[in-house]
């Protein structure tokens, strides 16, 4: 079992989109994933309650936490990936998420605002010893300001996933009704544009998971 925190405490980077993507993805693969929403806002079980039973994404178990001390069951789930989806603000349950986690995903807007807004997170996940990488989010394909950002974090400590999530209304559109591009728009560009992050996502955590 590996347990995946996404976190930052910039708001609306992405987080709930990261973590919806990947389960789907983990999920369609045939792997048991489990989602553990810490953020009060509880976008995902929002968006677990405008699923149609009949989804093709039925299976990923989506769990409500609202208490620190409640992360540390995230363990007890028998699932083959559990993905912590957390709040910006709330920094003791993002703290316990972080200490169950086994890898922790930052997504970050090519903006130096938000790359400046999230360096609290990046130095608090560091100091954990844990894997951490940064995942660009909402990158605008041949965009000037896009690639000088990933220069930009690429200069920092943090490993940056060498795949970036581009900017696609098909994340909005399905995730607003339970899905996400795997399922609602499967074939399209968001939908290939969330496999090869998610692959890039796979061989990191491998990777992480040999030098251990
Ligand atoms: N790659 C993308 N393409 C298009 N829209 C996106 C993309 N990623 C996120 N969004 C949109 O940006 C907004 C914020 O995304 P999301 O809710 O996933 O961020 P968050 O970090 O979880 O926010 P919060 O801090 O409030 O929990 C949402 O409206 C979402 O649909
Ligand atoms: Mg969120």
């Amino acid at each position: 079992m590996k347990i995946i925190t996404v976190m930052n405490q910039k708001g609306g980077v992405g987080k709930t989109t990261l973590a919806l993507s990947l389960a789907a993805r983990w999920h369609l693969a045939g792997h048991s994933v489990s989602i553990v929403d810490a953020d009060p806002q509880q976008a995902s079980v929002f968006w677990k309650r405008q699923q149609a039973e009949d989804s093709a994404l039925a299976g990923i178990d989506v769990y409500s936490v609202r208490l620190p001390a409640e992360i540390r069951g995230s363990k007890n789930l028998n699932s083959d990936y559990v993905i912590v989806d957390t709040p910006g603000t709330d920094k003791m349950i993002v703290r316990s998420a972080v200490n169950v986690s086994d890898a922790l995903l930052i997504p970050v807007q090519p903006s130096s605002l938000d790359v400046q807004a999230s360096a609290p997170t990046v130095q608090a996940a560091l100091a954990t010893g844990k894997p951490v990488a940064y995942l660009v989010n909402r990158f605008v394909s041949h965009s000037q300001l896009g690639n000088d950002m990933v220069k930009l974090l690429e200069r920092t400590s943090v490993t940056v996933l060498r795949r970036v999530m581009g900017q696609y209304q098909a994340f909005p559109r399905s995730i607003g009704v339970g899905e996400t591009p795997s399922t609602m728009f499967s074939g399209g560009a968001a939908c290939r544009n969330i496999e090869s992050v998610g692959q890039v996502v796979d061989t990191w955590l491998e990777g992480e998971h040999e030098k251990n």
